[in-house]
């Protein structure tokens, strides 16, 4: 419990995990200022997010990348630590254009970091993913397995965790939480936000979903030729809720250790192929989800889930919403969105 109220800097907060994890602060008692390009988001998000807690968070619409504009927020508000979501995170695209996943993911990182040390604030969560483990050499997968990438993203995700256990060993008072999110689906249970993919989805839930809408005709399953129970691709599907929270934990944790470098994964420790996925969402929906196997999707692993022990043991914090439950909340958020291309604008 905190006794005044203290304010986190939400980079990337208009997003998917940012809006919900700015949700899950503010009932937490914290002070929330979002900034944010809107490059992948909508700032109706903002009205979204004030009539589920019944306060609006502070927004500042601008770039990462823009250093006077951070040493301006860092002047002009009080901020106690930074929630860092900024960034892109289309694995294909990363592909297409690398030099603007370098420039936002880790040249922006460097900048607000930069900025951080000039204003001495010195505690930042920041969003890592799974695909730092590359392919699995065993399962689940531990914090201490071995970090590769095979694209662009993932080498963007890996500099930065580099970059901040650098400057984390360089200058005393850094509280650096690494946060390793698995596959966040769902959204909040008010309708109100979501996951708002723009264009055709890359991620299968999203797809999934505008399938059961009519918007889009079958699922594509990328291969059912995998060394898994049936075939198709198995992954750790975590409630977007649950790494909301798991967010709020790493920060108190952070809060109440010293020259903190924490490293979790965020996961739920359970595997769900890609057909258990649509005959899960088509339950919650009561839709037919048409799909039709296809080739392989190049880069895909086979299959990967956390160990959630690190967490548990260090944050107190473990993912409690069930399979059903992240199906019917994606469900009724896409049902709220109305079919249309509502998408980041
Ligand atoms: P998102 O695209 O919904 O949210 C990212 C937000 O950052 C958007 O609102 C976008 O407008 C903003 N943004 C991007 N570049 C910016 C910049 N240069 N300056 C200011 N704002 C900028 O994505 P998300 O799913 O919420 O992901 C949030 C973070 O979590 C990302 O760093 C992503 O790499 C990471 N992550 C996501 C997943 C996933 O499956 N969604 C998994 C692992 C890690
Ligand atoms: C899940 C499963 C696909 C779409 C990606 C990024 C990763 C992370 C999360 C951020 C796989 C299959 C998918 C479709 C399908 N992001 N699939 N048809 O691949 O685990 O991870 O997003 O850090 O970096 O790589 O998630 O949702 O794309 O795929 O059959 O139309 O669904 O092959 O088995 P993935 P995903």
């Amino acid at each position: 419990m905190i006794t005044e109220k203290e304010t986190v800097l939400v980079t990337g907060g208009a997003g998917f995990i940012g809006s919900h994890t700015t949700v899950a602060l503010q009932e937490a008692g914290y002070r929330v200022l979002i900034l944010d390009n809107l490059c992948n988001s909508d700032v109706a998000v903002l009205d979204a997010i004030a009539e589920i807690t019944g306060e609006a968070p502070g927004f500042i619409e601008g770039d990462i990348r823009d250093r006077a504009l951070l040493d301006e927020v860092f002047a002009n508000h009080r901020i106690d630590a930074v929630m860092h979501f900024a960034g892109l995170k289309a694995v294909g695209e990363s592909s297409a254009e690398p030099l603007s996943y370098y420039d936002n993911n880790v040249n922006g990182s460097l900048q607000l970091l930069q900025a951080m040390q000039r204003a001495s604030v010195r505690t930042i969560v920041f969003s890592s993913s799974a695909t730092v483990y590359g392919e699995p050499q065993s399962l689940p997968l531990t914090e201490s397995h071995p970090r590769s990438a095979t694209n662009p993203y993932g080498h963007t995700k890996l500099v930065v965790e580099e970059m901040l256990e650098s400057l984390h060993a360089s200058e005393a008072g850094w509280r650096v939480a690494r946060l390793r999110y698995f596959n966040p689906i769902g959204a909040h249970g008010s309708g109100r936000i979501g996951e708002a993919p723009q264009g055709t989805p890359n991620n299968l839930l999203p797809y999934v979903a505008q399938v059961a809408t009519g918007r889009r005709t079958e699922v594509q399953v990328f291969g059912a030729d995998y060394d898994t129970p049936d075939g198709t691709g198995v992954r750790d599907y975590i409630h977007v809720l649950d790494l909301a929270d798991g967010h709020v934990a790493a920060l108190a944790y952070c809060r109440r250790t010293h020259n903190e470098l924490l490293t979790v994964n965020l996961g739920t420790g359970k595997g769900h192929s890609v057909l258990e996925m649509i005959a899960a969402f088509e339950q919650a929906s009561g839709k037919q989800v048409p799909y039709k196997i296809v080739a392989r999707r190049p880069g895909d692993i086979a299959q990967c889930w956390a160990d959630t022990e690190k967490a548990y043991r260090l944050l107190g914090w473990r993912a409690s919403r069930t399979l059903s439950e992240m199906c019917e909340d994606a469900w009724r958020w896409e049902q709220s969105r109305g079919g249309v291309e509502a998408a980041g604008k």
